[in-house]
């Protein structure tokens, strides 16, 4: 893929990835994050819930077993404080930066999970978000369509490894991952159900194929959609301001 970097004065572009846990989601981020690396462009790559270190404490609190009884709507509204502070602190100044924002999940998440998997419905989470996230919204999305079942156990499975793993403090993200495959369907629908919505916005990419075959279709999505290498002209590499950051903890 041929990009070059936006100039100082160009607001930056906001990219979020989603899927079921265990759709591979975070390997491919992170192999696009390498192509425009690559590339010399400015990449933050983030999370949600955390992003921050307040986010990453309230994603402790979200995702550890040990938090029994969170009642749904507490939920959906620790998602949002997480994203509210990680809005102020690492996405709005990174686009205005003029950075391109890799973002492991969003509000489709919430959505999805909150609204769907919770039976919350769709209106409170986007109520909340046109309140706390001033209608910020990713220009593109990749949501990685993957099998129930198998996206699940692969979530499983990982995260048992993580806990049986070197001795060394690793915290519990197993909360969600053993939520029903029914509450995992529920999910599924609710991410198919915004992708029909927002047909502009969010591009469906299948991930049951191999990593490299899902990271090419990735890559052309964001060539394509967001038209970097036309818009953000080529061959200027001293303009390149080759400043990375990662805010993931
Ligand atoms: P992950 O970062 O490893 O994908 O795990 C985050 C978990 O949190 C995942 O099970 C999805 C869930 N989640 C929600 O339920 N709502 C949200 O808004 C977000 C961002 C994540």
């Amino acid at each position: 893929m041929m990009l070059s970097v936006p100039s100082h004065t160009q607001r930056g572009r906001f990219i979020t990835f989603e899927g079921l846990d265990g759709c591979g989601k975070s390997t491919q981020l992170e192999k696009l994050a390498g192509v425009l690396r690559a590339q010399k462009l400015p990449v933050v790559v983030t999370r949600e819930p955390g992003g921050t270190a307040t986010g990453e404490k309230i994603r402790q609190l979200l995702l550890d077993t040990k938090t029994s009884s969170l009642a749904p709507l507490a939920e959906l509204a620790l998602m949002f404080a997480s994203r509210a502070q990680h809005i102020a602190e690492v996405i709005e100044p990174g686009l205005t930066e003029g950075r391109i924002v890799l973002c492991d999940r969003f509000t489709d998440s919430t959505e999805a999970y909150q609204g769907g998997g919770r039976k919350l419905g769709h209106e409170p989470v986007l109520a909340l978000h046109g309140i706390l996230c001033g209608n910020l919204w990713p220009e593109l999305t990749i949501l990685m369509d993957s099998d129930v079942a198998k996206s699940v156990d692969r979530a499983r499975r990982r995260n048992k490894t993580f806990s049986a793993g070197s001795g060394k403090a690793k915290s519990d993200e197993n909360r969600f991952e053993q939520e029903s495959r029914a509450f995992f369907g529920r999910v599924r629908n609710a991410y198919l159900a915004i992708a029909a919505r927002e047909a502009e916005r969010v591009v469906v990419v299948d991930a049951r194929g191999t990593p490299e075959e899902t990271h090419k279709q990735i890559v052309e999505v964001v060539r394509r959609k967001l038209k970097l290498g036309n818009e953000y002209g080529l061959n200027s590499p001293q303009s390149h301001r080759a400043t990375e950051k990662t805010s993931r903890t």
